[in-house]
């Protein structure tokens, strides 16, 4: 396949304090990572890369294996780094073959629909990315001291998930260039934006929710819990 997903799963999980990297936690009888290749691998064809937790790459090629069926020979697993983006770079430096399009997708947004990794793989170009996102639905305020300085226009506001999505020669330059400059992007969208390249937003899903603390891994066991009766 010409698409590769990179699927991010190195991070600690400090928020979520579970006492192993967030990756390897339990929803169900499943891990988080589990989960999330489950997804990876009910969508499109695609070159599958994990970046594991150093110390953890053999448990990530066993839930690479199980989720990839007889399509393992597309997986591979390496090491990441101290950041998220150090992630990424590493994913990108495992990418074999002839790949133009990378999906960069975090391991923990465990429960995203495959339709949405098959729409954003869809929209990106030779030229532009792509991020799902969704409306913001909170009541926004800038806020500094104790004190609400200005109410923030959330019509103008859109909350990013993954997979995002761009083509591979332009976000390879992106990492390259935030390397050269030593700056540290809040995501791969924002990295690639940064480059000057063009990033588009499509529909993004509420079952594409980051787990992020321990409320979050609850929703999730309730939603698999509640989809399996
Ligand atoms: N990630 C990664 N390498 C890092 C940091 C994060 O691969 N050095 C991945 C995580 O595994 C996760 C995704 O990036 O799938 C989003 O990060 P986040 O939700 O912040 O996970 P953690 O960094 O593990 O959690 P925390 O910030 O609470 O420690
Ligand atoms: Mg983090």
């Amino acid at each position: 396949p010409d698409i590769a997903i990179i699927v991010v799963a190195a991070g600690s999980g400090t928020r979520l304090e579970a006492g192993a990297p967030k990756a390897l936690v339990g929803i169900d009888a499943h891990s988080i990572l589990r989960h999330a290749l489950d997804g990876v691998f009910a969508a499109l064809p695609a070159q599958v890369i994990v970046v594991a937790p150093a110390g953890h790459e053999g448990d990530a090629l066993a839930e690479l294996e199980a989720a990839a069926g007889d399509r393992r020979d597309l997986g591979r697993v390496v090491t990441g780094g101290a950041t998220r983006q150090q992630s990424v770079a590493a994913g990108l430096d495992a990418l074999w073959g002839d790949v133009k399009t990378v999906l960069v997708h975090d391991a923990a947004r465990a429960l995203t629909p495959p339709s949405q990794i098959d729409a954003v793989a869809r929209a990106v170009t030779a030229q532009e990315g792509v991020v799902p996102a969704l409306p913001v639905v909170d009541t926004l305020k800038k806020v500094a001291d104790g004190a609400v300085v200005a109410a923030v226009d959330r019509s103008e506001l859109a909350a990013a998930q993954t997979p995002q999505g761009f083509p591979r020669a332009a976000l390879e330059a992106a990492y390259a260039e935030a390397v050269s400059a030593g700056v540290e992007y809040t995501d791969d969208a924002a990295l690639f934006a940064a480059a000057g390249n063009t990033v588009r937003h499509i529909d993004g899903s509420a079952r594409a929710f980051k787990i992020t603390t321990p409320d979050d891994l609850e929703r999730a066991r309730h939603l698999l819990g509640a989809s399996a009766t």
